[in-house]
């Protein structure tokens, strides 16, 4: 950084802040991740202050082809000598008009301006998010659809509970995407309000048209108050969570595709493009882009956390310690993005060891409900079915035998009274395609499921399910 950092400001001042100041308030490094909000934000401005006769028509003119200049040239003419990306703008637009560049912050401050920038850049990478949402979902649509029908071991406080299919499973993670989606549609909604003429905190005398910036810049209407328009970083909470929600849910992907592909489970090998060797050990293949989605969702709950203490008790009007609110912001969005693809690249390239799953699907006597489910089909009270086959398990314990490889002659033995028909009760594959209720792995059930996805998936957006 140079020696005396270019401000806007200054003329009211003695002496040059020390480099000390001017290292620790700059913001350009991190500003120019949205670099082009803050020009197209002032085009917008300025287009509408020649509209309104606050500067001639001619002047509009050569502000915004010498804005749209530096849209072309992009982020790297810019100088960095600066404190912020405004200055920097503002900068280059002197060069390139001369002292006309000093008309485009008339009726507008950075306060307004720096909002304005952040909801329009929070607008586009939620675009981003919403479609790396669709990109994944779409994903785990197609494994479901393939996987519907191979059974698998399902977890209850990660014990075997009941079997269901690979499928079942797979479309759940769906639903929770279908969630992310949605929230973050709320969030974008909350972003897409604009600021622009607030000006500092106050409004301006200028008669300005902020309806016009508004529209313009393709958002949804002014911000109806200048003091809020200024002072509010609501929406920016509202993406850090809505980002952490999405992280959360994948970190729980993560975590099965972690112990999945491990030895102890064995059910997925993960594709050479998302899995990574050890630097001693020559047989390894581990899965680091789980374990870093798994470990980042972390940085976003500590980004949420961060923000939400830092706008804890700040009063109205612009503070500088919301600048603060972008590094935060910028890291979350990406963060989520990036995970999400990466999530999809590792669902494509899995190969499920779905004989693995049929062979530990019905151990550890996991049909034992479809068993006391049968009974009860036949008129057992439920109370009554669950001890009965509660004690064949117990005996089936102590013979070190598998109640779901039990014969019909071995299961009267155990308990004479069964009708011969329950040893098919107890098959697992079948016992998890009968399960036809709604929302269930049966056969029938997953049909209708997956095609609810598909029409979901199909639709724009990410409608709530009713
Ligand atoms: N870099 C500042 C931020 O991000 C821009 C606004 C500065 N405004 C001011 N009054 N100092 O918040």
């Amino acid at each position: 950084m140079l020696e005396a950092m270019r401000k806007l400001w200054g003329g009211a001042f003695e002496s040059a802040a020390a480099q000390a100041v001017d290292r620790f308030g700059q913001s350009i490094d991190s500003d120019l991740t949205f670099w082009r909000e803050d020009v197209l934000g002032s085009i917008a401005h300025a287009r509408m202050l020649g509209a309104c006769g606050v500067i001639a028509p001619e002047e509009a003119d050569r502000l915004v082809e010498g804005l749209e200049r530096i849209l072309r040239e992009g982020p790297d003419a810019l100088p960095r000598d600066v404190e912020d990306v405004h200055t920097a703008v503002e900068a280059r637009l002197g060069e390139l008009v001369g002292p006309l560049a000093g008309k485009l912050h008339t009726a507008r401050s950075r306060n307004d301006q720096v909002a304005t920038d952040a909801r329009l850049w929070l607008r586009g990478a939620i675009d981003g998010v919403l479609e790396a949402i669709k990109a994944l979902q779409n994903a785990l649509l197609e494994q479901a659809t393939a996987h519907r029908r191979k059974v698998m071991r399902g977890w209850t406080h990660q014990q075997p509970a009941q079997p269901v299919t690979l499928g079942f499973h797979l479309a759940a993670h769906f639903w929770a995407l279908q969630r992310d989606g949605w929230r973050f549609e709320r969030v974008r909604e909350a972003a897409n309000l604009c600021p622009l003429g607030s000006a500092a905190l106050a409004g301006t005398t200028f008669p300005i048209d902020r309806e016009a910036t508004a529209r313009e810049l393709g958002f949804a209407a002014p911000i109806p108050n200048a003091l809020d328009a200024t002072s509010d970083r609501s929406f920016v909470l509202d993406a850090l969570h809505a980002a952490a929600c999405t992280l959360l849910d994948l970190s729980r992907l993560c975590q099965e595709l972690v112990l999945w592909s491990g030895a102890e489970f064995d059910l997925v090998r993960l594709g050479d493009e998302v899995t990574t060797g050890s630097s001693i050990m020559p047989q390894k293949r581990n899965p680091d882009m789980a374990e870093l989605i798994r470990g980042r969702a972390a940085r976003a709950i500590g980004h949420w956390t961060a923000v939400a203490a830092m706008l804890k008790g700040l009063p109205l009007g612009y503070n500088r310690d919301t600048q603060d609110d972008k590094p935060p912001l910028f890291d979350a969005m990406r963060l989520t993005r990036d995970a999400l693809g990466l999530c999809r690249l590792m669902l494509e390239s899995a190969q499920w060891n779905t004989a693995k799953m049929a062979r530990d699907a019905g151990d550890r006597a996991s049909t034992a409900t479809d068993l006391a489910d049968f009974l009860a089909s036949r008129g057992v009270p439920f109370r009554e079915a669950h001890e009965r086959v509660g004690r064949l398990v117990r005996a089936c314990e102590q013979r070190g035998w598998r109640l779901d490889r039990l014969n019909g002659a071995r299961l009267r033995e155990l308990d004479p009274d069964l009708p011969p028909e329950a040893a098919e009760r107890l098959d697992a594959r079948r016992a998890a395609l009968r399960r036809e209720s709604l929302g269930g792995p049966g056969e029938k059930a997953m049909v209708a499921q997956l095609r609810h996805m598909k029409r979901l998936l199909a639709k724009p957006g990410f409608p709530s399910l009713v």
